[in-house]
């Protein structure tokens, strides 16, 4: 099976003062299609720095990455099919969306510019894809809830139908009963979709819960690559 992610050698180095600081070392590792593949450690190790890169957020690093056979060019943003295929969904539900805007234009505006058709159509159905009432559209994010916001957040990733979703933290915000909505949701949405999944957590269960493999990073290294046990363990014990 073709691999969704390659990354050989990755370096993203920081300057503090005058001196550098590499938040990623000589990181390498594969995704393949279809996988849910975790990154694990302790905070401050590189786990979103790696999202970044692959994003196209973090444009200076060092070493080789690979998006569906696609390369990315250190120092340069991604092509517009690489930003359709690659879409993140960040840590803070809070500050990821305009408090602002209304979740119609939050929802409608990456349709536009990227010249979809039936922008407001779209956006209803990707409200209804993560189990919202269609009267969200009209409110803003500051009246939503936490686990409602992580929801738009997720529909506006999907919006354009890529096929790796980047998921920083994407319920460490939430209670623990709407944590493990959200993450039977994006479960529900990759079956339905197809997609691959990279999943940041510092939080074992939830890696368990969700990783068919799992890398494990320490002070910007990946320190080891496992496979999951087989029997997936529930999130919330029934
Ligand atoms: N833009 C930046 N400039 C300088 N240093 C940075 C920058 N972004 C991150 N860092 C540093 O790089 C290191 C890795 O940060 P990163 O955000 O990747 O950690 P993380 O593993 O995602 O942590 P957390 O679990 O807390 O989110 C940290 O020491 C952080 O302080
Ligand atoms: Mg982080």
């Amino acid at each position: 099976m073709k691999e969704a992610v390659s990354i050989s050698g990755l370096n993203v180095l920081y300057h503090r003062g005058h001196t550098a600081f590499a938040a990623v070392r000589e990181a390498s590792f594969a995704i393949r299609t279809g996988e849910t593949f975790g990154l694990f450690g302790p905070s401050g190790c590189g786990k979103s720095t790696i999202l970044k890169a692959l994003a196209g957020i973090e444009r200076h690093w060092s070493g080789a990455i690979e998006v569906f056979g696609s390369p990315y060019r250190s120092g340069h943003g991604l092509t517009a099919a690489q930003r359709r295929d690659v879409q993140m969904v960040f840590q803070d539900p809070y500050a990821s969306l305009h408090p602002r805007h209304r979740i119609r234009r939050i929802l409608a505006e990456p349709l536009v510019v990227n010249g979809i058709d039936n922008p407001s159509g779209r956006a209803a159905e990707a409200l209804m894809s993560v189990g919202l009432p269609p009267d969200v559209a009209s409110r803003t994010p500051n009246a939503l809830s936490g686990g409602q916001r992580q929801r738009v957040a997720i529909a506006r990733a999907l919006l354009l139908r890529p096929r790796l979703l980047l998921l920083d933290e994407p319920t460490s915000a939430l209670d623990l009963s709407v944590q493990a909505e959200i993450l039977n949701l994006l479960n529900d949405i990759k079956a339905a979709y197809g997609m691959t999944f990279l999943l940041v957590s510092h939080d074992r269960d939830v890696i368990a819960h969700m990783c068919d493999r799992t890398a494990e990073m320490s002070e910007g290294r990946i320190v080891d690559i496992r496979q999951r046990a087989d029997d997936r363990p529930p999130l919330v014990p029934t």
